[in-house]
């Protein structure tokens, strides 16, 4: 049987290209997608959201509009790195599926009470309201929850919004902080997996060469974006933070990392959103996470080109 996942995003041409992997392997089951603020605000990621799935030729996944803001703070954005869109690079046509009327967070609490406890995996690729806010309203889903996978923060690679934070934890320091502590079993990649995971230009020419319209636009996204990491980072390509976590669901051992204690700062004087990891294991907390640290890079790609290649 097909495993059963909810994709919480904010879309983002990294989380575009997870969302169609996922979409793209019939050993997960897409129950719904739910939109976040984010890289963009809510009003773009739940539109981005939509014309993702029917550029998949999937517009049977529901996508809903979750949370607006962070749980107590301001929105930050990174139009920086996505473009006024967030997902710059090509243009999509407007999407007929219409945003689901129900609210994003209340579909997660639906639907881990529907669903067999244990059965269903969130797969969080933006900052971590809409999860938190579901424990907060229904505390009694946590429970239920089979694990989450998700794409945040950083050790040894540090930050990438502030020089402590990675930027999905960073916009939601409370939210992130509630999730860590739910004792649900956390699987987290963050920037030391992902700055690890980047295209090539090769790989590129060859998604752009798919006789397909999914490989043309996830190189006209990956061109788009890369720009920003080059520049900044003097990358070589564009770094595919999100599609680890769904590349994780379908081949773990494609990863390593260790089972370690991770905590997050939300009072830093310089260092609120930090994922305090402790990778050496020098304190006496509790583990809490699987946090990972390498990916093979050419298994991941060339899982990547096998199943964007099935899509339409
Ligand atoms: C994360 O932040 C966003 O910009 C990306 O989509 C990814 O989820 C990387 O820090
Ligand atoms: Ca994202």
């Amino acid at each position: 049987m097909a495993q059963k996942i909810i994709i919480d995003t904010d879309p983002g041409q990294d989380d575009a290209v997870a969302i169609l992997l996922a979409l793209a392997s019939n050993e997960l089951q897409v129950l719904g997608i739910t939109a976040v603020a984010g890289n963009v605000p809510l009003a773009q990621t739940q539109l981005n959201a939509r014309k993702i799935v029917e550029l998949a030729g999937r517009p049977d996944v529901p996508v809903f509009a979750g949370c607006e803001r962070p749980l107590s703070r301001n929105l930050v954005t990174a139009e920086h790195v996505h473009g006024k869109t967030g997902l710059d690079g090509i243009e999509l046509p407007e999407p007929a599926v219409q945003v689901q009327a129900e609210h994003g967070v209340d579909f997660i609490v639906r639907t881990l009470r529907e669903e067999d406890a244990g059965s269903v995996t969130l797969v969080p690729i933006g900052p971590l309201t809409n999860i938190a806010e579901a424990f907060r309203r229904a505390p009694d889903i946590i429970e239920r929850v089979q694990q989450i996978v998700l794409m945040g923060g950083a050790y040894f690679e540090v930050g990438n919004i502030t020089p402590a934070a990675e930027f999905n934890i960073y916009v939601d320091p409370e939210a992130a902080a509630e999730v860590f502590a739910s004792g649900i079993p956390l699987v987290v990649l963050p920037l030391d997996v992902t700055h690890s995971a980047l295209t090539s230009a090769d790989w590129v020419k060859h998604m752009a060469a798919l006789p397909n319209r999914c490989g043309p636009a996830v190189a006209g996204w990956t061109d788009f974006f890369e720009r920003f990491d080059k520049e900044k980072y003097g990358s070589l390509g564009a770094p595919l933070h999100d599609p680890c976590t769904i590349a994780w669901i379908l081949q773990p051992d494609l990863f390593k990392g260790r089972h370690i204690n991770v905590e997050i700062e939300t009072t830093g004087r310089f260092t609120t959103g930090m994922t305090v990891a402790d990778w050496w294991r020098v304190s006496d907390r509790a583990p809490n996470a699987l946090f990972l640290r390498e990916v093979d890079r050419d298994g991941l790609f060339a899982l990547l080109s096998d199943r964007i290649a099935r899509l339409p």
